[in-house]
């Protein structure tokens, strides 16, 4: 039988909007108010965040080399500040936008969510950041769209990785745009109260908690509305084993190794194996593929 986390977090239970206002805010908060309050939602809801070590050094970031400390180690080549990011195709506003002010334009809140890998591992990561569908309105998607493409980075001269073809660079990924537009998918700005470290993709990366990791594209430069499917990394690179919609769904087994269940990360060897739920738990996503065969949509 599955196991749901207990109180775990959801969309109708998260830390209400207007909790911090600004980046200015969060920094100011860093000492005690933030972090206390995460400590204090975890404890009293029974979910118990990983710690900022194993969020931090345990990772998956190509462009920084393919082993898991690899981007910890790698990562602080990356120059973020300034940073911008280029919105264009079917919106009313195009251009560069500066991140800085993105962020100053947006509501920042805290969310708490299972993170779930293709690789059946699991953290539980309290992260910082605004709902993408605030991004959406302030741009202005045209009623044409139908998809979102996002882009990482993609620099040579800060990225070790990217001398290594296991990926065609650079990272991209793609959500149709209900998807992107639905309250549980937030550009993450910030992890533990902290800004986002660039091992978790600075200084900000997608989060969409009911699919897979790998769509949660890091470190982005350029979003893009249109009215075709993307092209996403890992389906170019291996279209059997990975599909656009990535749910996570304990039902439909990677072609090499089973999604039925997954080792949490930390927390000991033997206490933390347990069943994966579909759509990682996030029940209020299934009418978003009603009519939907997911064994073929994989
Ligand atoms: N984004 C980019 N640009 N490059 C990557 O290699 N890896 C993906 C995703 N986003 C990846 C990426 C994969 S496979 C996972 S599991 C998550 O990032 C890992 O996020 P985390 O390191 O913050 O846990």
């Amino acid at each position: 039988m599955a196991f749901r986390w207990k109180n775990d977090l959801t969309a109708k239970d998260v830390t209400p909007k207007n909790l911090y206002v600004n980046r200015r805010q969060i920094m100011a908060g860093l000492s005690g108010l933030g972090l206390a309050s995460i400590g204090g939602r975890a404890a009293a809801e029974g979910l118990e965040p990983n710690s900022y070590e194993e969020i931090t050094s345990y990772n998956n970031f190509y462009e920084f080399g393919t082993g898991k400390g690899d981007p910890a180690e790698n990562a602080h080549m990356l120059t973020t500040s300034p940073w911008s990011v280029e919105i264009d195709g079917l919106v009313d506003k195009p251009g560069t936008y500066d991140f800085q002010e993105i962020m100053s334009n947006m509501t920042i809140e805290e969310r708490i969510y299972r993170f779930r890998c293709v690789e059946a591992w699991s953290m539980v990561i309290p992260w910082q950041g605004f709902e993408l569908a605030d991004l959406l309105d302030m741009v202005g998607v045209q009623p044409g769209a139908k998809y979102l493409a996002f882009q990482t980075a993609l620099r040579p001269e800060e990225m070790p990785g990217v001398r290594y073809a296991v990926l065609d660079w650079p990272y991209v990924e793609g959500l149709r745009l209900d998807e992107a537009r639905h309250p549980l998918t937030i550009m993450a700005t910030g992890i533990y109260d902290q800004p986002i470290p660039n091992q978790n993709g600075a200084p900000l990366r997608l989060v969409v908690p009911w699919k897979y990791g790998f769509k949660s594209i890091k470190s982005i430069v350029r979003i893009t509305a249109t009215d075709q499917e993307p092209p996403t990394s890992w389906n170019k690179a291996n279209a059997g084993e990975y599909g656009f919609y990535s749910n996570v769904n304990p039902n439909v087994d990677h072609p090499r190794w089973s999604q039925a269940t997954e080792r949490r990360i930390g927390g000991g060897l033997f206490a933390s194996r347990q069943d994966t739920l579909m759509f990682n738990g996030y029940d209020e996503v299934a009418s978003l593929y009603e009519g939907m065969d997911l064994a073929k949509n994989f």
